[in-house]
């Protein structure tokens, strides 16, 4: 069978490990398809950088058009992060008739209207699994699984970096600037980690998550977010002291028609599921009016379990293509919900 072409933006952590898993796992992704999958490029910034992956170096490019403009590609799967230049790319790529894969919440939390509105008009998949969660599948869960329930909270923490480095300073009295290079080095942490430290990336995944469990658009800026920069190691343990373990939470809840979501070091009880989360793994809340409480839990960042949700997201895209069912998770007929001022939100 004909392989379905795809082109990569970034080989950088995540890319380096779609790259892997695509290889390691690229006969029973077959087999599951129906048809292989094969990377035909890859952009990246500079070509002679060395890789951890054992990369054909005539797949690399730092011609974007050479992907966006190359018919023969299907897939283009964007894991180079940031807003520009990844926005004008994956709008190029839609226009161009390819779906879309993406790891990208900075992108979506901001700029989501204009890349949906722009995969309904060709027709095309975004998909976006591993924007939120790293591996843990918590994006279909709620557009599709979860999507009968009138959805009132979805909490917890969604973001690896500030989890880990608060796990280390609890754990083993490690200091904050330590560990926070030591999540760099492991792949969990942003290009630029302050978005982690200080909420930022917390905050745009809590934008998306709310959107999807309250069908209403809420960006970024709508967000509420304070980060860990301003904690002590006293604050730390003291609060074990008292019985209780900081952690960075995202709160999102629908109350009487109006949406409120925030991000903010919080005491979570040690007894708590929450405060036993270690480590760079997520764990997010839904309460549904019908599913009662559900948690998910799992590597919320790193290569290969981001990985995971991509190379999900690639099969579903492949999926669509094969069968013709492209664009079936339009995301654009949103109710307009009031969303609670950021000045308006009591957080202690
Ligand atoms: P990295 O910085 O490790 O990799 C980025 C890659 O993109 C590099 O290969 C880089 O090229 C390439 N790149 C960046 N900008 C450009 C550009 N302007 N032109 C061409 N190539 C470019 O990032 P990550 O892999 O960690 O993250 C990628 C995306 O995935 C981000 O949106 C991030 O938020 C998201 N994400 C990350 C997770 C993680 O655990 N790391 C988890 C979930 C989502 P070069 O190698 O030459 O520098
Ligand atoms: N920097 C992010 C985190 C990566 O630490 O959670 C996963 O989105």
């Amino acid at each position: 069978e004909e392989p379905i072409q795809i082109g990569l933006l970034g080989l950088g952590t995540v890319g380096g490990g779609v790259f892997k898993l695509l290889q390691s796992n690229g006969q029973e992704i077959a087999l599951k398809l129906g048809r292989p999958l094969e990377i035909k490029r890859i952009l990246v910034r500079d070509v002679t950088r060395p890789r951890s992956v054992n990369v054909n170096p005539e797949l690399l490019t730092t011609d974007p058009l050479a992907i966006l403009k190359d018919p023969e590609i299907d897939i283009v799967v964007e894991v180079m992060g940031g807003l520009e230049p990844a926005r004008e790319y994956v709008l190029e790529a839609l226009r161009q008739g390819k779906s879309v894969v993406t790891a990208n919440k900075d992108l979506l939390a901001l700029h989501g209207k204009e890349l949906f509105a722009a995969a309904e008009a060709t027709g095309r998949d975004l998909l976006f699994e591993a924007s939120v969660g790293g591996g843990i599948p918590i994006i279909h869960s709620l557009k599709e699984c979860l999507a009968g329930n009138r959805i009132s909270q979805v909490m917890g923490i969604v973001n690896g970096t500030t989890n880990y480095i608060l796990t280390k300073m609890s754990q083993e009295g490690r200091p904050f600037a330590e560990v926070l290079a030591e999540a760099q080095r492991l792949g969990y942490a942003e290009p630029d980690p302050t978005s982690d430290i200080e909420g930022d990336d917390a905050a745009r995944k809590m934008a998306i998550l709310a959107s999807i469990a309250f069908g209403t658009r809420i960006t970024y800026p709508q967000v509420y977010h304070e980060g860990i920069s301003q904690l002590h190691p006293q604050d730390i343990k003291y609060a074990a002291r008292l019985g209780y373990a900081i952690k960075l939470l995202g709160i999102a809840r629908e109350e009487e028609g109006m949406v409120e979501v925030r991000v903010h070091p919080a005491l979570v009880p040690l007894e708590h599921p929450l405060a036993i989360v270690q480590g760079a793994f997520n764990a997010i809340f839904v309460e549904g009016d019908a599913v009662g409480q559900a948690m998910f839990y799992g590597q919320g960042a790193g290569e290969m379990p981001t990985a995971s949700a991509v190379v999900g997201d690639i099969m579903e895209a492949a999926r669509n293509l094969i069968h013709g069912t492209t664009g079936r998770l339009s995301c654009t007929c949103l109710a307009h919900k009031p969303v609670k001022p950021i000045w308006d939100i009591e957080t202690r």
